[in-house]
């Protein structure tokens, strides 16, 4: 199958199973992820089919909406790609990157890396910055029930592993715990470019916020 049917097939296959998935990790954020994945490739040396079906399959079975559950995205990737005529080398690439891209995995030793998947881990965390990256966590928090701030709890202390995966804290704090630490985790340099933008912007939209919060 050529490249461009095979995108196309698992863009169709990506929305249908997204079809019902919460505002911040539905279909809306994989093309902002996708197209993220293809700008950054065009500066690297990079294999430009594996970069578009990881970015387009990353958060098919997100463990976080699947008990936990680490491998059933690579394990719907395994079995959807074999039709398309994708080749086995291919595939558990893209399974790998899919596996181990998340924020979470980037606390632990890395396992696996790849020019491939640095771009697409860009790709996905340029998406949790910025005035996007803003909607995203006040869209997860109110979709877990948070607050949106609690003056009785200092944003600053939340910012270690633990804090982090067993987190019910304000959405506010979500921002010392993860959005403002992405900007140094940036693998490739026209990732850090853009990361750096949006990181900006985060903290001109924290000094509105706090001075709103205290006027
Ligand atoms: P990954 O990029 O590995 O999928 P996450 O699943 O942690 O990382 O993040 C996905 C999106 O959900 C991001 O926009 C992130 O900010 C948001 N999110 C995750 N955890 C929280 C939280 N505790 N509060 C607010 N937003 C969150
Ligand atoms: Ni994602």
């Amino acid at each position: 199958m050529e490249h461009a049917d095979i995108i196309n097939k698992t863009v169709l296959f990506v929305k249908e199973t997204l079809k019902d998935a919460e505002g911040g990790h539905d279909w809306h954020h994989i093309e902002r992820v996708y197209n993220n994945a293809k700008n950054i490739a065009e500066t690297e040396d990079a294999d430009l089919l594996i970069v578009e079906l990881a970015a387009l399959l990353h958060d098919i079975a997100d463990p976080k909406f699947n008990n936990g559950d680490e491998e059933k995205g690579p394990a719907l990737a395994a079995d959807f790609l074999p039709g398309l005529g994708v080749d086995s080398a291919t595939i558990t690439h893209v399974q790998n990157i899919i596996r181990y891209m998340s924020f979470k995995s980037s606390f632990d030793e890395p396992t696996f890396t790849s020019i491939e998947m640095q771009i697409v881990q860009d790709a996905d965390r340029l998406d949790a910055m910025g005035a996007i990256g803003i909607a995203r966590a006040f869209n997860y928090g109110g979709h877990k029930g948070r607050a949106i701030y609690d003056p009785a709890i200092k944003p600053e202390t939340h910012t270690n592993k633990a804090t982090y995966k067993n987190s019910t804290a304000p959405t506010i704090n979500h921002f010392y715990e993860k959005l403002l630490l992405l900007k140094d985790k940036m693998n490739t340099e026209t990732g850090m470019r853009l990361a750096q933008q949006r990181h900006n912007f985060m903290l001109v939209y924290l000094d509105q916020f706090y001075k709103e919060v205290n006027a």
